[in-house]
């Protein structure tokens, strides 16, 4: 697939403190196209999808690294104009998030700040995105009724007019369905699917469903790794990898947290097992403990040993030519050394 760029990111690395949230990533995001970012939870998406109208920088202790352009300019460069930048950017968020005001003010907030004080400019502005969200028809009766009486699929309707208001370039949606009913979740994906004419639009969303609808491109991150990413049709009926055919076909793809690790390389059995039992009665109830074995018996031995114990086998894989990895985790049982 041919494509403008609008938003490119490069060798983008994001932490939380100590905690690396992004793991060196590169990507391209198309211009007036909508751009699915997908995902196991916490993996990074909102990070990754934050990182492009610099809201994670409001928070302490996250380093970023690496860029981020949009339209061809550094977004982290110090000269940037943060507000400059906000303004290109309507982010729709998972809850939305009315203003405590009328309905016709939340949507003439942004005309406000921006020094239009016109009225019949901002009547016109107002009802032009209402409609634009398809909220007109259900509020035109009560436009200066407070915003929060709204159902939470017309307040989400009116955070889209309120975007759009500002007339943005991008518009960022972080799950902007995962609160509402099936009804007005369609209306917002109606909507969006209509807007990629005039805007670049990025989509978070864990519902694969979604992502098949409405993207155009796909972004699949795991871990805080950028695993594959491409057009929806080739992502979606072609995968490159296997992590990508195993979660777009549904299965669960585990990564386990380790609590203790042991290289038995070079030792056999019944030493590695013997090693194993000892490191196995270090840890506490539900630990896991990952062994990694050479030795061609040991893959089939070790795992016997340990479920002899009453312990739990949770993956035996294949690392490379020569080695194995064991993932045990402790189960509280009758020890045999
Ligand atoms: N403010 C924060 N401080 C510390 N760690 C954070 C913060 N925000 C996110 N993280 C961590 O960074 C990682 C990525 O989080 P992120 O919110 O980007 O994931 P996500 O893919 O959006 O997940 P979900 O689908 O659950 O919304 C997670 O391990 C999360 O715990
Ligand atoms: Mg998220």
């Amino acid at each position: 697939m041919e494509f403008k760029t609008h938003i490119s990111v490069k060798n983008l690395n994001i932490w939380y403190g100590e905690q690396q949230a992004l793991n060196n990533i590169t990507i391209d995001i198309p211009d007036k196209k909508i751009t699915a970012i997908i995902g196991p939870s916490g993996c990074g998406k909102t990070t990754l999808l934050k990182s492009f109208n610099r809201l994670i920088d409001l928070q302490d202790g996250v380093k970023v690294s690496g860029q981020v352009l949009v339209d061809g300019e550094d977004i982290y460069h110090p000269k940037v104009e943060v507000t400059h930048l906000r303004k290109k950017m309507g982010l729709l968020s998972q809850k939305p998030q009315v203003l405590p005001m009328s309905i016709y003010e939340n949507v003439a907030y942004g005309l406000r700040i921006h020094g239009i004080k016109d009225k019949k400019k901002l009547d016109e502005v107002v009802q032009h995105y209402l409609k634009e969200s398809s909220l007109w028809e259900e509020v035109k009766n009560r436009l200066h009724n407070s915003a929060s009486k709204l159902s939470i699929g017309q307040q989400q309707r009116l955070c889209l007019s309120r975007g759009l208001a500002i007339e943005p370039e991008v518009i960022l949606g972080d799950e902007p369905t995962s609160a509402l009913d099936p009804i007005s979740a369609e209306r917002i994906e109606q909507r969006l699917l209509e807007l990629k004419n005039q805007y670049t639009i990025v989509l978070v969303t864990h519902i694969l469903r979604q992502a098949r609808r409405l993207a155009d491109y796909v972004i699949f991150l795991y871990l805080g790794n950028l695993i594959e990413h491409g057009p929806a049709q080739e992502f979606f009926n072609n995968p490159k990898y296997t992590k990508t055919q195993s979660y777009i076909n549904g299965k669960f793809i585990e990564e386990h947290k380790i609590d203790k690790e042991l290289n038995l390389k070079g030792t056999i059995c019944p030493d590695n097992f013997v090693k194993a039992k000892l490191a196995l009665e270090e840890l506490k109830q539900g630990q896991v403990l990952k062994v990694i074995v050479d030795y061609e018996p040991a893959v089939v031995e070790v795992p016997k040993a340990m479920e002899f114990d009453g312990h739990k086998i949770l993956e035996v894989k294949r690392l490379n030519l020569t080695d194995w990895e064991i993932i045990i985790q402790k189960q509280d049982g009758n020890y045999v050394i």
